[in-house]
C-alpha cells in the first residue's frame, strides 16, 4: 500500500517541478527583467524590433491625473472618423485691435464663394465700422488683447470656440488686419482642404528667444525637449481646433509660467509657444512646421518688415508667391539658417497663401493688382 502510494507520488512531484520551471520561463518571456528592455534601446531597431513587440512599454514617468485625461481626450479627437461635411468651409478669423483696412480687398477674394467661407472678427480695442457686407454681423463678443500676454491665446480660442459652433467649418484660419491674401480663393480653399496637415510655424529654437523662454515650473508635463516657437498666425484642421479647446492642463501652465517679464527679466510670449509645443506633443506628423501667412524678418528689427505703398507691387507680390522654402533662424548667437522645402502632400509647392504686413495705405495698389497676381 505504502509502496504505490510512493511510487504513484513521484511522478506528480516530476510534473508540479516541470510545471514550475515552465511558468517561470514564461514569465521570463513576459516579463523579461529591466536590463534586456533598456539594453534594447542600445541596439538597432532591426534587431529589437521583435523584442519591442511584446516588451510592455517602459514608462519614464506615472502620469499625472489631468495628464492621463489630456491624452486620452486628445488620442481620440485625432481618431475620431470625421463625419463628412455636405459643404465644407474655411472659417476666417480676424484678430484685429479695431476697423480691418482690407475688408475691400478681402471681399474681392470671397466673391462668387458664398456657402465654402465663414468671417469672424474679434476686434480687441474698438467697434470696427465695416464697409464690405461680408463683414457685416460677423463680430464676435470679445475682449480687450494685450501684446505677448495670455489674452492673446484667449483671443485666439474665442474665435476657435465661435467658428467651431458652424460644423460645417473644417479648417481655422487667423489672420491680423495687416493680412492680405496672396492667391485666389479657388487656390487656397484647395490647398487647405485637400491636406490632412494643420499649417503651423513650429521649430526648436536653442536661443534666448526660444529655449532661453522655457521655465522648469513647466514640469513635469511640459519638458525642455518639448518646447517648440513658432509665428502665432496658424491655419489648422478642425480636430487640432478641438484639442485646444479640450485642452486646460496645458494652457494653464502657459497661463502661468510663460509671460513677460516674469522670473527676473525673462520674457515669455504665450502665443508664440503655446500652439507649436502643444500640438507638436499632441501630434507631431499632424502638422507642416510652417505657416501658410508669409512675414519678412530679415531687417533683423523687433518688428517685421510692414510694406508701404511705393513697395507694394506686382514684382513683390510675384515674389512672395513664389517662395518655396520656409526659414527659421535660431536665435542664439551662431544664427544658424534652417531652411526647409514646403512640401504639400509630398508636393514641393509655394509656402505661403497669405502675407503680412502691409499698411493700410497700399489697399489701392492692392486692388489694383490683385487679378493680376493671383492669377498664378
Ligand atoms: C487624409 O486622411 C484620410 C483618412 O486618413 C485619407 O483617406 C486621405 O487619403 C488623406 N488625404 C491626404 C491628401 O493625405
Ligand atoms: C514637424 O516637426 C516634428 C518635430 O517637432 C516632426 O516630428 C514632424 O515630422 C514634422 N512634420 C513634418 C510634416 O515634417
Ligand atoms: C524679387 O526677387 C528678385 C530675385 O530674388 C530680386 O532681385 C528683386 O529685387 C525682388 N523684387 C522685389 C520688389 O522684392
Ligand atoms: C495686369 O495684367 C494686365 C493683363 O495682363 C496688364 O494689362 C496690366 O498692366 C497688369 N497690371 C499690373 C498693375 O501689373
Amino acid at each position: 500500500m505504502s509502496k504505490r502510494t510512493k511510487s504513484s507520488r513521484r511522478p506528480l512531484w516530476v510534473i508540479v517541478l516541470i510545471s514550475l520551471v515552465c511558468i517561470s520561463l514564461i514569465a521570463v518571456y513576459v516579463y523579461p527583467p529591466k536590463q534586456y528592455a533598456s539594453s534594447c534601446y542600445l541596439l538597432s531597431s532591426k534587431v529589437c524590433g521583435h523584442l519591442e513587440y511584446w516588451l510592455p512599454p517602459v514608462p519614464t514617468r506615472i502620469l499625472t491625473d489631468d495628464e492621463l485625461t489630456a491624452r486620452v481626450i486628445t488620442k481620440d479627437i485625432l481618431s475620431m472618423t470625421k463625419v463628412p461635411s455636405k459643404s465644407p468651409k474655411i472659417a476666417f478669423m480676424f484678430l484685429t485691435p479695431g476697423s480691418l483696412p482690407f475688408e475691400k480687398l478681402w471681399e474681392k477674394f470671397f466673391l462668387g464663394h458664398e456657402g465654402r467661407f465663414s468671417i469672424y472678427v474679434h476686434a480687441s480695442r474698438e467697434k470696427p465700422v465695416h464697409v464690405s457686407p461680408l463683414f457685416i454681423d460677423r463680430n464676435i463678443r470679445s475682449e480687450k488683447v494685450s501684446w505677448g500676454k495670455i489674452s492673446m491665446v484667449d483671443a485666439e480660442k474665442r474665435l476657435l470656440a465661435n467658428a467651431l459652433q458652424d460644423t460645417n467649418n473644417q479648417h481655422f484660419v487667423l489672420l491680423s488686419d495687416s493680412c492680405v491674401p496672396l492667391h485666389n480663393f479657388d487656390y487656397v480653399y484647395n490647398y487647405l482642404m485637400e491636406t490632412n496637415v494643420s499649417f503651423v510655424d513650429c521649430f526648436a529654437d536653442p536661443g534666448p528667444h526660444g529655449a532661453g523662454r522655457y521655465s522648469e515650473r513647466m514640469l513635469p508635463e511640459i519638458e525642455k525637449k518639448d518646447w517648440r516657437k513658432g509665428s502665432q498666425w496658424f491655419s489648422i484642421k478642425r480636430q487640432h481646433a478641438l484639442i485646444l479647446l479640450a485642452d486646460s492642463l496645458y494652457y494653464t501652465k502657459f497661463k502661468l509660467y510663460c509671460k513677460p517679464a516674469m522670473e527676473g527679466n525673462k520674457n515669455c510670449y504665450a502665443d508664440e509657444h503655446y500652439l507649436p509645443t502643444v500640438l507638436s506633443m499632441a501630434d507631431p506628423t499632424g502638422i507642416a512646421n510652417w505657416s501658410v501667412t508669409h512675414v519678412d524678418w530679415s531687417e533683423g528689427k523687433w518688428h517685421p518688415r510692414s510694406y508701404r505703398a511705393k513697395e507694394v507691387t506686382f514684382e513683390l507680390m510675384k515674389n512672395i508667391t513664389s517662395i518655396e522654402e520656409s526659414v527659421h533662424v535660431t536665435s542664439d548667437s551662431k544664427k544658424i539658417v534652417m531652411r526647409k522645402r514646403c512640401l504639400w502632400n509630398g508636393m514641393q509647392r509655394p509656402c505661403y497663401l497669405f502675407a503680412r504686413k502691409f499698411c493700410p495705405e497700399v489697399l489701392e495698389n492692392l486692388m489694383n493688382i490683385f487679378s493680376n497676381f493671383t492669377v498664378f
